[in-house]
């Protein structure tokens, strides 16, 4: 059974990556494929406990140490029980958010060096890092108004606009060090244009003939 291919979808608040990913999800399914669509914090029910404790309450809660522990003690439950039976058995997971939230939030953001966050993705990620990572980029202010009027769980949102910047810089700087797994995207266009434009980079990267050629050297 050839492995699936594993997508995350990243970015700060309110950029759109929870309706991207269902859009993307549904795309992939009309090509045949399995999709495990599933998001971070959470998606496994450990994960989904731990959730809990990660998105409520105040914005100080957590040390940005104890945050960055409390994720990827999340991850490591959600890899173990569903990311990676799900790509061994050939289905492609679409995750919302994974460890480039880490390295933007808990990093970039909260100050835990990346040296600290790198040594634990070694010890949890490992290999299993994602085939394709798309990272919806807006201004911050775009971002937190329409999070703000979604409504949810506000603990992230309320950190404060400093933070929000270093998070976006965060993220750019992840690409920039990351070209093959990272494509940038304009969050500010329509959902229709930004879904053609991560649509295109999926094919581009992962779907044609060409990039399993790139890759294979
Ligand atoms: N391209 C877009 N343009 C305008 N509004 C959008 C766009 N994409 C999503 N939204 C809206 O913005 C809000 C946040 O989108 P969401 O997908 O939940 O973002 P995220 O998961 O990144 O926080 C939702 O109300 C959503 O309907
Ligand atoms: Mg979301």
């Amino acid at each position: 059974m050839t492995r699936g291919k594993f997508i995350t979808l990243e970015g700060g608040e309110g950029a759109g990556k929870s309706t991207q990913a269902t859009r993307l999800a549904e795309r992939l399914r009309a090509l045949g494929h399995e999709v495990v669509q599933t998001r971070e914090p959470g998606g496994s029910p450990g994960a989904e406990a731990l959730r809990e404790l990660l998105v409520r309450g105040e914005a100080g809660r957590w040390s940005p140490v104890a945050e960055a522990l409390l994720m990827y003690a999340a991850r490591s439950d959600h890899l173990e029980r569903v990311i990676r039976p799900a790509l061994e058995r050939g289905a492609w997971v679409v995750c919302d958010r994974f460890s480039d939230s880490s390295r933007a939030y808990q990093g970039a953001g909260g100050g835990v060096p990346s040296s600290v966050i790198e040594s634990i993705d070694q010890a949890v990620v490992g290999l299993d890092q994602p085939d394709l990572t798309l990272i919806f980029d807006l201004p911050v202010e775009i971002g937190l108004e329409r999070a703000h009027v979604r409504g949810g769980d506000a603990r992230f949102e309320s950190k404060g606009r400093e933070f929000h910047e270093r998070l976006r810089a965060g993220y750019l700087e992840i690409a920039r060090a990351a070209p093959d797994r990272c494509v940038v995207l304009d969050a500010v266009a329509t959902p229709e244009q930004v879904a053609e434009r991560a649509w295109k980079a999926v094919e581009d990267r992962l779907l044609s003939a060409d990039s399993v050629d790139r890759r294979l050297g």
